[in-house]
């Protein structure tokens, strides 16, 4: 029987090196794109795809995240006094079940697998998402929901992947594929961070995963990969030939948010779908080709 995909597991333990000075004080996952941060993206998207229960994988200075997320009552009465209700509607919609949220601390970054392992209790027997905030992805369908729907049809290992170009494959985890209908390819090896010229594929992994509970086990013997980390990469590829392994070009466009590049097109891309900003925007845009 394929269980029903209800949990996510949201790694925000990372440094944010990359967004310094930005992120000295201040959760990488916090930055908006346009309005909205970083972290209110993933949770929406994964309520979008059947998401029921939560767990961010939290460091130190990162309770801003976890706040967000609570009801902030003086706010709320000062915005009825003044008779903000659509702002008040928002703050209603974006609210989540009493007890969805759930923390664990990574007290150390020592790599997405270990930051993954950190969850294994929430994690238990179940298949769960994983989602990484700072891939935002633009989509018709949310990227999760496509993943969840070959989740449920296959019952095994999903993974989101794009092209990248070749000399950038040591950036990503990389797939080495079996068949490929074009959509939907079969996932035959994972390699994190490969040279361009001992790349198996140009086919990355972005992120956005559904992964079966197996995965904790091969992390849990902590071995080091790419960087001296604990790879999430290489556990996954210890579970290939155990059950099936997909990976799955999703509709839709992503934007590398933990890339200071990549943050600033997000929010052109992301203002310019929205009806109260795409004229002011398109218009000032002008000024810059
Ligand atoms: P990144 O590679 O983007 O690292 O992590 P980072 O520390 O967040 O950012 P830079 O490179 O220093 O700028 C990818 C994802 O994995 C999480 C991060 O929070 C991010 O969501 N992560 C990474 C952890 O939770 N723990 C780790 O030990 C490593």
């Amino acid at each position: 029987m394929i269980k029903k995909l209800r949990k996510a597991v949201l790694p925000v333990a990372g440094l944010g090196t990359r967004f310094l000075p930005a992120t000295k004080a201040l959760a990488k996952e916090m930055l908006p794109v346009v309005d909205k941060p970083l972290i209110q993206y993933a949770i929406e998207e994964a309520r979008a795809a059947g998401i029921e229960q939560f767990c961010m994988v939290t460091g130190r200075g990162k309770t801003a995240l976890i706040d967000h997320f609570d009801v902030a009552y003086e706010l709320e009465r000062t915005l009825l006094e003044r008779g903000k209700t659509d702002l008040l509607q928002m703050l209603k919609d974006m609210s989540v079940e009493p007890g969805s949220i759930a923390t664990v601390r990574q007290q150390v970054p020592l790599g997405l697998g270990h930051a993954i392992w950190c969850a294994r209790a929430f994690i238990g027997d179940d298949p769960f998402a994983i989602l990484l905030p700072d891939d935002l992805v633009l989509a018709d369908k949310p990227c999760l929901a496509q993943l969840a729907d070959v989740y449920h049809a296959t019952g095994g290992n999903v993974v989101a992947i794009e092209e990248v170009p070749r000399e950038m494959t040591n950036r990503y985890g990389i797939l080495e594929v079996g068949y490929d209908n074009g959509k939907t390819v079969e996932v035959v090896g994972l390699v994190e961070k490969p040279a361009p010229e001992d790349a198996p594929s140009n086919l990355s992994i972005i992120g956005r995963y559904v992964l079966l509970p197996e995965v904790v086990t091969h992390l849990a013997r902590m071995e080091r990969g790419a960087g001296n980390e604990v790879q999430l990469t290489d556990g996954m590829a210890k579970m290939i030939g155990n059950a099936p392994f997909h990976g799955l070009r999703f509709d839709g466009r992503r934007f590398d948010c933990g890339d200071k590049a990549g943050f600033l097109e997000a929010q052109i891309a992301f203002a310019l779908k929205r009806p109260d900003l795409a004229g002011k925007v398109r218009a000032f845009l002008k000024n810059y080709t």
